[in-house]
């Protein structure tokens, strides 16, 4: 258990906490239409990519409680969402899972569509309490662990996915440390990993994402544990940027990279990590995360949201059915 809740079903609406705010405040979103839950996602104030998936689930549950929502109304809420963020799967899979149910009934029912979207919130609590068992199944002794980006119950619908492993693995004893990368620009790991390790009591060291070389170099790294935003069927992860370079280095000390994402993270489509669209975000992000820049006009800034690590730096990837390590293929 968290005692991080991210969104919340209350008669009618969705309360969304605004992750943009955190640590600073904890401040709730209403929404009440599937709009306002789409510009939550792009705006940020909802991300991850399994609870992307689960908040645009309950917008298609909001267009369809709306008076005077049909089928074609709804599906029209779909496509608004499907077009908020185009790297993590979790979102399309979800959406896809939302419009078999409008179409599988002769007329359109709120009620059905409702207990859909609980449904997928529910499943990935669960799917994250299995991740989490099966990547303690890696650890025998005691280890201190590192992580990137935010992979906690602000970006799932449970525990987490890495941050779940990491959570579970500190209170059975079997994880003693977490070093927590800040993942600029944006800063998911310093605001929001931070915070959710202090709210739940775990033990947590931040650093700048540029010290992780010499981390892994001092020995104090036994594992690396991150999630993903799609995984290709060869096992090519995306997750945020600069994950490629923390597996890298992982690998060029000899240290385990592990992936841990719920199935519907795989994309069944993609052969390799080539075909993965990566989504490219407003360069103010960049601007804003050192104080001072912000008058940097004339400046060209690339701003990559994500990037894609290699299947071969990859040691296993966890889902909620278990362990899976190369080659992978994750044909289905
Ligand atoms: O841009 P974000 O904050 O939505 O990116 C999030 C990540 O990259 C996470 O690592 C990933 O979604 C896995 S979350 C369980």
């Amino acid at each position: 258990m968290s005692k991080v809740i991210p969104l919340k079903w209350k008669a009618g609406e969705l309360l969304i906490l605004d992750q943009r705010l955190i640590p600073r405040e904890e401040k709730w979103i209403s929404a009440r239409t599937h709009e306002t839950v789409a510009r939550a996602i792009e705006s940020l104030a909802v991300r991850g990519a399994p609870v992307i998936g689960i908040a645009a689930a309950y917008g298609v549950a909001l267009a369809a409680a709306r008076p005077r929502a049909s089928r074609s109304s709804v599906l029209a809420a779909i496509d608004r969402l499907r077009k908020t963020r185009p790297t993590g799967y979790n979102l399309f899979w979800a959406l896809e899972r939302m419009k078999d149910r409008v179409e599988s009934k002769n007329s359109l029912s709120a009620t059905a569509l409702l207990s859909e979207a609980k449904a997928i919130h529910r499943e990935d609590a669960l799917a994250c309490d299995a991740m989490a068992d099966a990547g303690l199944t890696l650890i025998e002794n005691v280890e201190s662990v590192l992580t990137y980006c935010n992979t906690g119950a602000l970006a799932t619908g449970g525990i987490g996915t890495a941050l779940g492993v990491i959570r579970r693995g500190v209170r059975t004893g079997k994880i003693c440390e977490v070093f927590a990368c800040e993942t600029r620009p944006v800063g998911q790991g310093a605001r929001l990993t931070v915070w959710e390790c202090v709210q739940d009591k775990i033990p947590v060291t931040l650093i700048c994402d540029n010290m992780v070389a010499s981390l892994m170099a001092s020995g104090r790294v036994d594992r690396v544990f991150t999630g993903a935003d799609r995984i290709a069927r060869n096992g090519d992860t995306s997750n945020k940027i600069g994950t490629r370079g923390v597996a890298s280095l992982a690998a060029l000390h000899g240290i385990p990279f592990h992936v841990v994402a719920p199935s519907s993270t795989f994309d069944p489509a993609l052969a390799s990590g080539e075909e993965i669209q990566i989504e490219e975000r407003d360069p103010a992000e960049v601007t804003k995360c050192t104080p001072g820049l912000t008058e940097l006009k004339r400046v060209s800034i690339w701003n990559p949201a994500f990037d894609v690590t290699p299947a071969d730096f990859i040691h296993s990837i966890i889902t909620e059915r278990g362990v899976h390590r190369p080659p992978f293929d994750f044909a289905r």
